[in-house]
């Protein structure tokens, strides 16, 4: 059965951006070895805004102090910066308080900190944990810790040929469940999942529901209530934003009912040699210094994003998206194999494909030499690989600064491959 489109089809337009304007921000696209970087690897890690490098150095130039400590002007400045990065990440992803907004050293630890925080206070021997089989191993591992750890039964959503998520069991799967934690969108295969279809039913299971949005919230319009969230997972460095900081936002009930994950200073409230008084939402759950100019680069990633619009981001990327499928496909027919959906109304802009019988790290390194940047490979997804039946796969991912000509580099660089392998 094929999922239903989670997001509207929003216009798909090829001119909705300005490329070029765009790019022009990025110092790195100044680079030139070579040949011109084509960077096609958004989906391993964004690249930086001037805007974000320079808010970092200003901010390390003339306002660092360390947080929620020093009475001085300066500490409470950098405190300031601190809270108002969180207020810029709670509008972002439309959460009801900044109070459910975590900051945490990446999206890994983000979802670890619910499958242990969560998990330890909440899950016992026999419990259920459904996840999907397209879910990175940062969804993955930890539940499989905790399942090694306290006995928990995990069950999965399989995936269909088109590379959907199979719903036809969906019930049957959740019954029972007490977390149902699936990836928004497929860093391999691209799929948007009907997150919210799932979490409806996961409510009405009586699960709470962890969504990894690692790969949704840098390219799409996000709304954790519309989605039906209880925990929402992502990165800064996909997102324009710097490598260090990661984001989880939970629902305010939820989290406060939690104990905290690591321990240390800022999390405490009161510390006694027999026992400690944890702080409030959201410090309880930031032990230790935080990622300062981390969050200072994050919010002006966000501040990039909001200026361009998250809507005319997905328009961009869909439209680009069709347009790889038709002249990937024009080009080279059956020879290239593109993983998950067809409709770039049911994707986002990665495309995992295997090309004719030549590895995929082969293809990378010919790619390389024409300045193509891709990732080849598992992608840390090694049970959908096997799903897929291939042990790698070539992934091309693109972002606000792609268009056209870099789907045209990629198929002139594919035909060289083919060449140099005589094919
Ligand atoms: N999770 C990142 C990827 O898919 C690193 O490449």
């Amino acid at each position: 059965m094929a999922a239903m489109s989670p997001v509207a089809d929003l216009p798909s337009r090829l001119d909705v951006l300005d490329v070029a304007a765009i790019r022009a921000e990025f110092p790195i696209f100044e680079r030139c070895r070579r040949r011109p970087l084509v960077y096609l690897d958004s989906a391993a890690s964004s690249q930086k805004p001037r805007a974000v490098i320079q808010a970092m150095a200003g901010y390390y130039e003339s306002c660092h102090a360390n947080v929620h400590r020093g009475v001085y002007a300066l500490a409470e400045e950098a405190t300031s910066r601190y809270e108002q990065a969180r207020a810029a990440v709670g509008r972002f992803i439309h959460a009801p308080s900044t109070r459910e907004v975590v900051f945490t050293k990446n999206a890994t630890e983000a979802l670890n900190l619910v499958a242990f925080a969560w998990g330890r206070a909440n899950l016992g021997r026999g419990d259920v944990v459904v996840l999907t089989e397209m879910e990175h191993h940062a969804n993955l591992v930890p539940w499989l810790m905790v399942a090694e750890q306290v006995g928990v039964e995990l069950r999965y959503l399989g995936i269909t040929d088109e590379g959907h998520l199979d719903l036809s069991r969906l019930e049957a799967t959740l019954e029972g469940a007490k977390v149902v934690a699936l990836t928004a969108m497929s860093n391999v295969l691209g799929t948007l999942n009907p997150v919210r279809r799932v979490a409806d039913a996961a409510h009405d299971a009586g699960a709470v529901v962890v969504v990894d949005a690692s790969q949704y919230v840098p390219h799409l319009p996000t709304d954790v209530t519309a989605l039906g969230a209880d925990f929402l997972a992502f990165t800064g460095h996909k997102m324009l934003g710097p490598t260090g900081i990661g984001v989880l936002w939970g629902r305010e009930a939820v989290l406060e009912a939690m104990p905290p994950f690591l321990g240390g200073g800022e999390m405490i409230r009161d510390v006694r040699l027999d026992g400690y008084t944890p702080n409030e939402l959201p410090w309880k759950f930031e032990a230790g210094t935080p990622p300062i100019a981390e969050a200072v680069g994050l919010a002006a990633a966000i501040e990039v994003l909001d200026g361009i619009g998250m809507d005319a981001v997905r328009a961009h990327e869909m439209a680009l998206t069709g347009y790889a499928l038709g002249a990937l496909d024009a080009r080279f027919g059956s020879d290239l194999v593109v993983h998950g959906p067809r409709t770039p109304g049911d994707r986002g802009g990665v495309l995992s494909f295997g090309f004719k019988d030549v590895h995929p790290h082969d293809v990378a390194q010919v790619l390389d030499e024409s300045g193509i940047c891709v990732r080849a490979g598992h992608h840390c997804a090694k049970p959908l690989l096997r799903r897929l039946g291939v042990s790698a796969t070539t992934r091309a991912s693109w972002y606000l600064y792609n268009d056209e000509s870099d789907v045209e580099a990629l198929a002139q660089a594919l035909d060289a491959c083919s060449d140099l392998f005589c094919l």
